[in-house]
């Protein structure tokens, strides 16, 4: 399991093998902005600092050019880290929208079920 950790606000996913970097920030409570989630539209473009990814399905090639590529730009809809990575949205387009299933993702622990709420039998 690879993790994916956002400049500069310090948020970090953990991305499941085969998973895509938008896949796990949805399946951890965030939203970003997204188009076609196809690689076709560019909406969702991401930069790279740190880190290495590859795309598993194909992403249109004028969606980035070649120069933006050089730059680490990557389309987070295709995208599969090979590796941790360091990664910064863009106009602050990652935002929290779920918080309960970040707590719950995020703790080890499940909560005791409160006593009023038992069943007798
Ligand atoms: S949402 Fe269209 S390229 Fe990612």
């Amino acid at each position: 399991m690879t993790k994916v950790t956002v400049h500069p606000t310090g948020e970090v996913v953990e991305v499941r093998d085969g998973e895509t970097i938008m896949g796990a920030f949805y399946r951890t409570g965030y939203a970003m902005r997204i188009g076609c989630k196809r690689g076709g539209c560019g909406f969702c473009k991401i930069d790279v600092h740190d880190g290495a990814f590859e795309y598993e399905r194909p992403v249109s090639d004028e969606v980035v050019t070649p120069a933006e590529a050089a730059d680490g730009v990557c389309l987070p809809c295709r995208a599969v880290p090979t590796g941790d990575m360091v990664v910064e949205f863009r106009e602050n387009s990652l935002r929290l929208v779920n918080p309960l299933m970040r707590y719950m993702l995020s703790s080890k622990e499940v909560p005791a079920r409160p006593s009023h709420l038992s069943t007798t039998v």
